[in-house]
């Protein structure tokens, strides 16, 4: 044994307290040999003694020393344990494709003037319809399935943040150039290219004489900085507010098959769509329009998100699989 204790070492606490507890413990070795002595015979009592009190102060001092440098040892280290070791990594977040498609939109409009406007989900009647020319019974409510909340009066969730310009001319006066971005809902299937909600910009512009030839100018500007292809094509189309509307077509080329695919072989695709504003429109929200006019334009976030980062089911834009999310590391 006293070449046992002598021998012990170990940069362990546990070890050292088991070391303890077997031979000075309540229930260690000494108690043991302790207990002994009075069975031995008188004339080995004396040699007896002095070895197990040898052993004892052995494995006391062992068992301090040993504490000791435990002790030592923590102090250099420090609390946190080896200063020296490579870190845990910490994971960064990473901004959602929504918004960084969104910011990308902002940026571009914000340097030719606009503002950003935002306005509530949960809309009446008025900002949401009749404001935009939408009178009750008007079969064009019908483009765009509506979630009521409550009816008579009116209050629903928005089917388009055009809702966010009625509210931005009823509180300012032209010149008025702004975007307004957001979360808008339509009672429609849910599938790999269409979801009950989603993501709009829309913008309005609104001053003395802007035509038609500026909305296709900013269009023009937009579409070269946000894709990088500056052919563009607007064809008649209708939208209660606006008058004449189109939709706006970006000729995305048919250099690859997945261009082939995106535009069904004809190298167009539709992203937005546009108009001048109806004169109603500005009386309803208490602007001349007889001294005034504008155009307005409205595109979804979530289709161009999907058709840039070549995304093939808009369901992953709202699951916050982080598989999913992760892989926008390096887009901005
Ligand atoms: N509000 C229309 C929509 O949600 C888009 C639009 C905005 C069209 C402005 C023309 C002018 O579909």
């Amino acid at each position: 044994h006293l070449a046992e204790v002598e021998a012990f070492t170990t940069d362990s606490k546990d070890a050292v307290e088991a070391f303890r507890i077997k031979y000075l413990g309540k229930k260690g070795l000494l108690t043991d040999f302790f207990a002994e002595f009075k069975n031995i015979p008188n004339e080995q009592k004396k040699e007896f003694g002095q070895v197990i009190n040898q052993l004892k102060n052995l494995a006391t001092e062992k068992v301090s020393s040993l504490k000791a440098q435990l002790e030592q040892q923590t102090a250099k280290t420090g609390q946190f344990g080896d200063m020296t070791r490579p870190g845990a990594p910490i994971e960064i977040g990473v901004r959602h494709p929504i918004s960084i498609v969104k910011n990308q939109i902002i940026d571009i409009f914000s340097r030719i003037g606009f503002n950003v406007s935002e306005g509530p989900e949960i809309e009446d009647d008025w900002h949401n319809f009749t404001a935009l020319n939408l009178p009750e019974y008007h079969p064009a409510r019908d483009m765009q399935d509506t979630f009521f909340i409550q009816t008579n009066p009116d209050i629903l969730l928005r089917t388009h943040t055009s809702s966010v310009q009625v509210r931005y001319m009823e509180e300012h006066q032209p010149p008025i150039r702004t975007i307004s971005p957001g979360r808008v809902y339509r009672n429609e299937a849910i599938s790999a290219r269409s979801h009950c909600f989603f993501h709009q910009v829309e913008g309005l512009y609104i001053d003395k004489d802007v035509s038609f030839a500026d909305l296709k100018q900013t269009l023009q500007f937009f579409t070269n900085e946000m894709f990088g292809k500056s052919k563009i094509r607007l064809r008649p189309s209708y939208f209660p507010f606006t008058e004449p509307s189109a939709e706006v077509d970006v000729y995305w080329g048919l250099e690859t098959e997945t261009d082939y695919k995106m535009t069904k072989g004809t190298g167009w695709l539709e992203i937005m769509g546009c108009g001048m504003v109806d004169p109603n429109v500005l009386k309803n929200c208490g602007i001349d329009p007889e001294e005034y006019s504008g155009f307005a334009f409205g595109m979804g976030i979530d289709r161009i998100a999907l058709l840039l980062h070549q995304i093939s089911d808009i369901r992953l834009l709202s699951e916050n699989d982080i598989r999913f999310l992760e892989q926008f590391k390096s887009a901005l």
